[in-house]
C-alpha cells in the first residue's frame, strides 16, 4: 500500500508529479488555504503533509494527525510556521527547501531596493494620472547605489546573495549577523559590525534573518531612529521582523525616507491599510521566490523531501541532522 499524504496546496507539477506518483495523495483543491481545523482533520491518519508557510503546523495538529505521522515537508525555507520542537519530540522529520531560492529572493530584494530608491512606481503612477509634461530637471529625483552604504542585517545565504549583487553595483557593504566569520564576510566585500553601526551608517537596508524570538520586531522605533533621515528599508523575508506600526510611524514623521516591503505582518495585508496610502512605500504580496524555475525546484525539493520521509529514509533537506 502506498503511504498516505496531504498536500495542503496545489504546487507546480513538478513536485506533485512525484508525489502522486509515489503516495496515496490527498491534495487541496483551492487557492486558499484550509482553515486550521480543516487541516486538523485532513492530516488525521496521514502518514506525511506538504505544506506552505500558511499551515499552522503545531502540537495539537501533529497529535491529532496520528503517531504515523513521520515526515513534514514545508514548501519555502522558512518555517517558523511550524513548532519544530514539538516534531522533534515525536520523533517527526522536518525538512524545506533552501539553497533553490536563493537568487531569486536576493533578485526580488535588489529589485525592491532600485524601485525603491529610483521611485519606479511613483514614476507609473506619475505617467497613469497624467502629470508628464514635459521633462523636469527636478522631479523624481532618487538616489544613487554606487558609493552608497548597503547594511545587510542577516549575511546567511540570501544576504550573501544580495552583497554580491551589490558589489556589482560598487556599494559599500556593512553587515550585522552574529554567526558569521569576518573572513566569510569579506568573499562577498562585506565588512561585519554591529546592528547599531549598521543601521546609523548605511542609506539601504536589507533585512535577511528568520525570525525567531530574537528577530521578532528587530526592527522597532528604537531601531528605526538609529537609521539616516535619507534611508530605505527592504523587507523580503518575514514581516514580523519589522513592527509594522512603528513602521508606519516612522515613514509618516520622516524618520526614514521609504520602504519596499515583499513581506507584511499581517499576510495578506488588507487593502485598506493604512500603510498602503503612503507615497513612499512600495508593497508586494510575498513573492521572493515566485519564478517560475524556483517554484518549480521548490516543489520538487518538497516533494523528495516528503516521499523520503514516509519511507522513513533521512531527508535529502531536513530542518536539522
Ligand atoms: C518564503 O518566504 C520562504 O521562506 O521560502
Amino acid at each position: 500500500m502506498l503511504p498516505s499524504v496531504f498536500v495542503s496546496r496545489i504546487i507546480p507539477d513538478a513536485g506533485l508529479d512525484r508525489v502522486k506518483a509515489a503516495c496515496a495523495a490527498d491534495i487541496w483543491p483551492d487557492d486558499m488555504p484550509p482553515a486550521y481545523d480543516v487541516l486538523v482533520q485532513r492530516v488525521r491518519g496521514k502518514d506525511g503533509l506538504l505544506c506552505t508557510l500558511n499551515d499552522r503546523i503545531d502540537a495539537a495538529l501533529m497529535d491529532a494527525a496520528g503517531g504515523q505521522l513521520k515526515v513534514i515537508s514545508q514548501m519555502a525555507v522558512g518555517y517558523d510556521n511550524i513548532d519544530v520542537n514539538a516534531a522533534r519530540e515525536r520523533g517527526i522529520q522536518i525538512g524545506n527547501t533552501p539553497g533553490v531560492l536563493t537568487d531569486a529572493t536576493a533578485d526580488l530584494a535588489f529589485a525592491l531596493l532600485l524601485a525603491a530608491a529610483r521611485r519606479i512606481v511613483e514614476g507609473v503612477e506619475y505617467i497613469k494620472t497624467g502629470q508628464w509634461k514635459t521633462w523636469l530637471p527636478k522631479v523624481l529625483l532618487g538616489g544613487d547605489l554606487s558609493g552608497a552604504t548597503l547594511g545587510i542585517v542577516g549575511l546567511g545565504r540570501i544576504g550573501k546573495a544580495v552583497a554580491r549583487r551589490a558589489s556589482g553595483f560598487d556599494m559599500r557593504i556593512l553587515a550585522h549577523s552574529p554567526r558569521c566569520t569576518p573572513e566569510a564576510a569579506a568573499q562577498v566585500n562585506a565588512e561585519l559590525t554591529s546592528l547599531e553601526r549598521l543601521l546609523h551608517e548605511s542609506d539601504y537596508v536589507t533585512l535577511h534573518v528568520p525570525l525567531n524570538v530574537q528577530t521578532r520586531h528587530l526592527i522597532n522605533r528604537e531601531t528605526l531612529a538609529l537609521m539616516k533621515p535619507s534611508a530605505i528599508l527592504v523587507n523580503t523575508t518575514r514581516g514580523p521582523v519589522v513592527d509594522q506600526r512603528a513602521l508606519y510611524d516612522a515613514l509618516r514623521a520622516g524618520v526614514i525616507a521609504g520602504a519596499a516591503l515583499d513581506v507584511t505582518d499581517p499576510e495578506p495585508l488588507p487593502a485598506d491599510d493604512p500603510i498602503l496610502q503612503l507615497p513612499n512605500v512600495i508593497i508586494v504580496p510575498h513573492i521572493g521566490s515566485a519564478s517560475q524555475r524556483t517554484r518549480d525546484r521548490m516543489a520538487t525539493m518538497a516533494a523528495e523531501n516528503l516521499i523520503a520521509g514516509v519511507n522513513g529514509q533521512p531527508l535529502p533537506n531536513p530542518v536539522w541532522t
